[in-house]
Parts: C-alpha cells; sequence; structure tokens
C-alpha cells in the first residue's frame, strides 16, 4: 500500500504552512553554489504543491523570503529573486490548467520592481482560480506583520475611529496579511531545525507542528504525505478535555 493510500480523505487539513529550511546544507553537502541548493529547491515545491492539489488541500503558504533574509550576500538575494520571477513565470500554465490561485503575505514592495511587477501579473492572471490557493511569504515576518497590525489600530484609536474597547482577537485577525485565509492545521519544518523562525506566529496558535531532518531539495510528494498521516494521528484538544472532543466529535475549534 502506498503512503498516499494511508490518508483519510475525510480529513484533509484545509491550510497547511512550511517552512521550507535546508537548502544552502544540501549544496554545501554537495559541494556547489548555495543558489543551487535554491534551484534544486523549485523542484521540492513543485512536487509539494502537485501532492497539496491531488489531495485537495485549499492553502498552501510556503515560507520563501523572509525579512531576515535580506541581511544574506546581495548575490544571494539576487539569485533568490530571479530565481522566484523565472519560477513563476514558467509555472504560469501549470498553474492555470491546475485551477491554482497565487497570492502573497508580506511586505511584497520591498521587492525589486520587477519580481514585484511579475508577482502582480500572475496573482492578477489567476485571480479567478478556485482550486488551490498557493501563498508565497515573501519579505515576510510575523513580527512585521504584528507591528503592523498594532500601528493601523492606534492610528484608528487616535482618530476616533475605534474604541479601545472594541479590541479584540478577531479585530486583531482580521487586520493581519492573512486575513483571507483560515488558520493552518499543519505547520511543517524541514532540515531538522526545531523553530517557527518569526513564521506565522499569531495564525500557529493551535497549529500541529510536524518537523522533519529532510532538507528542503529533498522533500517529495512522500514526505508531504507521511506530515499529513502524522498530522491526521493527533488529537487536537484546543484547549477542551480528551472526554470532551470525544463526546462533541471532531467539530470542535477555539
Ligand atoms: C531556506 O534554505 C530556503 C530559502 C531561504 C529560500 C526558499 C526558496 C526556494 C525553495 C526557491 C524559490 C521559491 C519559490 C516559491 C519558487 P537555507 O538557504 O536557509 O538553507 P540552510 O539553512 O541550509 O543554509
Amino acid at each position: 500500500m502506498s503512503l498516499k493510500e494511508h490518508i483519510n480523505k475525510n480529513e484533509i487539513p484545509v491550510h497547511v504552512a512550511i517552512i521550507m529550511d535546508g537548502n544552502g546544507r544540501w549544496a554545501r553537502k554537495r559541494g556547489i553554489a548555495r543558489t543551487l541548493g535554491h534551484e534544486k529547491g523549485v523542484d521540492a515545491v513543485r512536487e509539494t504543491v502537485e501532492a497539496a492539489t491531488e489531495l485537495g488541500i485549499k492553502y498552501l503558504t510556503l515560507y520563501a523570503f523572509s525579512t531576515e533574509n535580506w541581511k544574506r550576500p546581495k548575490f544571494e538575494v539576487e539569485a533568490l529573486m530571479k530565481l522566484l520571477v523565472r519560477s513563476i513565470n514558467k509555472e504560469r500554465k501549470t498553474f492555470m490548467d491546475n485551477n491554482i490561485q497565487l497570492m502573497t503575505i508580506g511586505d511584497v514592495e520591498s521587492l525589486p520592481s520587477r519580481s514585484y511587477r511579475e508577482l502582480q501579473k500572475a496573482i492578477a492572471d489567476t485571480s479567478g482560480n478556485t482550486g488551490l490557493t498557493l501563498i508565497l511569504a515573501l519579505s515576510y515576518s510575523s513580527r512585521w506583520e504584528i507591528v503592523h497590525v498594532a500601528k493601523n489600530i492606534a492610528l484608528q484609536v487616535s482618530s476616533g475611529k475605534l474604541d479601545p474597547a472594541n479590541v479584540d482577537a478577531t479585530l486583531f485577525t482580521s487586520l493581519l496579511t492573512t486575513h483571507s485565509f483560515p488558520d493552518p492545521e499543519l505547520l511543517i519544518r524541514t532540515s531538522g531545525e526545531f523553530r517557527v523562525s518569526n513564521f506565522l506566529l499569531w495564525q500557529i496558535a493551535y497549529t500541529e507542528l510536524y518537523f522533519t531532518s529532510t532538507l528542503w531539495p529533498d522533500f517529495n510528494k512522500d514526505e508531504f504525505y507521511q506530515a499529513i498521516i502524522d498530522y491526521q494521528g493527533r488529537e487536537r484538544r484546543f484547549g477542551y478535555t480528551s472526554e470532551q472532543i470525544k463526546k462533541r466529535g471532531k467539530g470542535l475549534t477555539t
């Protein structure tokens, strides 16, 4: 029986987020340039998007470039930006053929103008697609996002538009860049690191975390299926007791 056949089709997570890590180490192990690790990482992205589409996952968020990644050597940042544009242009037809909608979260306006333009074009072209929503986190960090929301709220309060008594978790969530997506049920991180590295900190409050030692360029469909199988074996309690969950079924959320 293949791994995919072990997946319960009735309990597919709606939203999976991934911290793609280990491209550099994958390249170093082979004595080749880090940028070649990123290039191979694109194949893993393609495999993962295909697997997510086949399983009927609705949202897939990939941490492609963090706010902190701007500190990397200039040539590596430039190579990543070029790779992003090249990959998006190459996959445009795949997105259309597979009904995939592309979206981004993060400070995308800080990207080089060509990357920004191409991204906006791909987002507009795929905006009518209704299958998987592929969300690229670009120049994203959770603290950046949370500070942005805090400023927005402070401005609304100081201008009298918002009563501080009405500031709650629902309002806060509605102002995040992820406001139109549900929180991920599952977060995967590759490369054997056990950190969340400033990724979706607010949104992963109740998310199941899955860590694998596989370096991102080696990640493939079976690795993805394994993460889903592991997730399906967990009991999500959201603060309730195990007995309450069993009594009321699996429909409980926060
Ligand atoms: C982490 O590996 C990976 C990145 C910072 C970039 C991820 C980018 C891609 C997979 C390619 C482009 C993406 C898309 C969506 C087309 P690392 O460089 O931090 O590896 P290391 O920790 O081993 O040094």
